[in-house]
């Protein structure tokens, strides 16, 4: 038997660094990843360099070019590995809120469709195994515009009375009644039927809801990606557009790699059904503006920036996850990325890059 790990979305963000992650512990690696990212947001997104390097450098990965919709050509796969699959990480996904309403029926094809395709052939050919699944705070829709947020110099802020202030957003706001986006609708939908396969089959899966998630192999594109797109813009010295809020709109950022740990906890003790509110908490985070100050600081130089009176059709003001309950579970785990340290980080990787062109 050869351990084998089936990672869809393999060439992006979370994806290729769990391919990495898990082919360094000793896994075979089935990546699945169609290049969608370049049909959603253009060539310049295309993630199709991760992939080739992962089949350049990483001995036991294999490479399926095919879309998650295609529930038979996912089957021929999973009839393949068999017995030989311990796990899934479900990553492939049409991640951009501002995209979906483009395409509602591919958005919730490839989010929902495809999600539940992954499900049930987990659950006919390796029920037992984990299931992990990248969900995402937009299930919430707008309910956290409604909290009580004050505007500070920099930033929102939410009333230091208030709950959720010490720690962030926990998992008890309800995902119902708001305004979601179509994208956000697509990815309940999947997220409540992961937690389902859990519930109701028993089955050992968890719905990881993401807040900023990013990291230097982000492919950043103006719809998706906003610290590793302001990046780019910056080095590149090119005009970065700010969507509404003042700019003070707080985002809480986790580094792929402490994602990845989080994954990899989970699968050494998985429980079923499932939901962790996941991102860089109280610990890692930051509004656009002192994000654009911090680049300005390594840079040396100012960063071209507009901003518009108009905000994106229910974007959050202020978002900062509570990873307590994760905590709690998995204590071991811990972040080894804060906001500086992974700007740091990728402002480095993009300058690189830019040399090498
Ligand atoms: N990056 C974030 O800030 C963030 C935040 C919250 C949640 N998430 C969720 O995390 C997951 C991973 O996000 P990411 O940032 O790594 O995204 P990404 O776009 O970098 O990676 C997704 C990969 O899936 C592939 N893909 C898309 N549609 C496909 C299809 N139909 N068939 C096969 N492959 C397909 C893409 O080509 C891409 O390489 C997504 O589910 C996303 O919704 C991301």
């Amino acid at each position: 038997m050869t351990k084998t790990i089936i990672i869809t979305g393999s060439g992006g963000l979370i994806g290729s660094e769990a391919t990495k992650f898990w082919h360094e512990k000793g896994y075979n690696i089935v990546g699945i990843d169609n290049d969608m990212r370049a049909y959603y947001f253009g060539i310049e997104a295309s993630t199709n360099k991760n992939v080739l390097k992962h089949k350049e450098t990483l001995s036991n990965y294999q490479h399926y070019n095919i879309d998650i919709r295609d529930y038979n050509l996912l089957e021929k796969i999973f009839k393949d590995y068999n017995n030989d699959i311990q796990g899934i990480v479900h990553t492939a996904a049409q991640p951009s809120h501002d995209w979906a309403c483009r395409e509602p029926l591919t958005d919730f094809g490839v989010n929902a469709q495809g999600t539940l395709n992954m499900l049930e052939l987990t659950r006919q050919y390796a029920e037992n195994v984990p299931f992990i699944f990248t969900s995402t705070n937009k299930v919430y829709g707008d309910t956290p515009n409604y909290l009580p947020l004050i505007e500070l110099e920099t930033r929102y802020e939410i009333d230091k009375n208030h709950k959720f202030y010490e720690k962030g957003i926990d998992e008890t706001m309800s995902i119902d009644n708001s305004k979601h986006s179509i994208f956000g609708a697509s990815k309940v939908a999947a997220d409540v039927m992961v937690q389902e396969y859990g519930k109701y089959f028993g089955m050992k899966t968890v719905v990881f809801r993401g807040g900023c998630l990013t990291g230097p192999t982000h492919c950043g594109a103006q719809l998706h990606g906003f610290l590793a797109y302001l990046i780019k813009c910056a080095c590149n010295k090119s005009e970065y557009t700010i969507f509404g809020y003042k700019g003070k709109q707080v985002r809480d950022n986790i580094h792929s790699h402490d994602l990845i740990n989080a994954f990899w906890h989970y699968f050494q003790n998985p429980k079923s059904g499932e939901v962790y509110n996941m991102g860089g908490s109280r610990y890692s985070n930051v509004s656009m503006i002192e994000a654009i100050s911090k680049i300005e600081n390594i840079l040396g130089y100012k960063i071209k920036y507009v901003l518009t009176e108009e905000a994106r059709i229910g974007d959050h003001i202020w978002y900062i996850s509570d990873v307590s309950k994760f905590q709690k579970d998995y204590p071991n785990w811990h972040y080894e990325y804060d906001c500086d340290k992974i700007i740091n980080e990728m402002v480095e990787n993009a300058l690189q890059q830019m040399a090498l062109k």
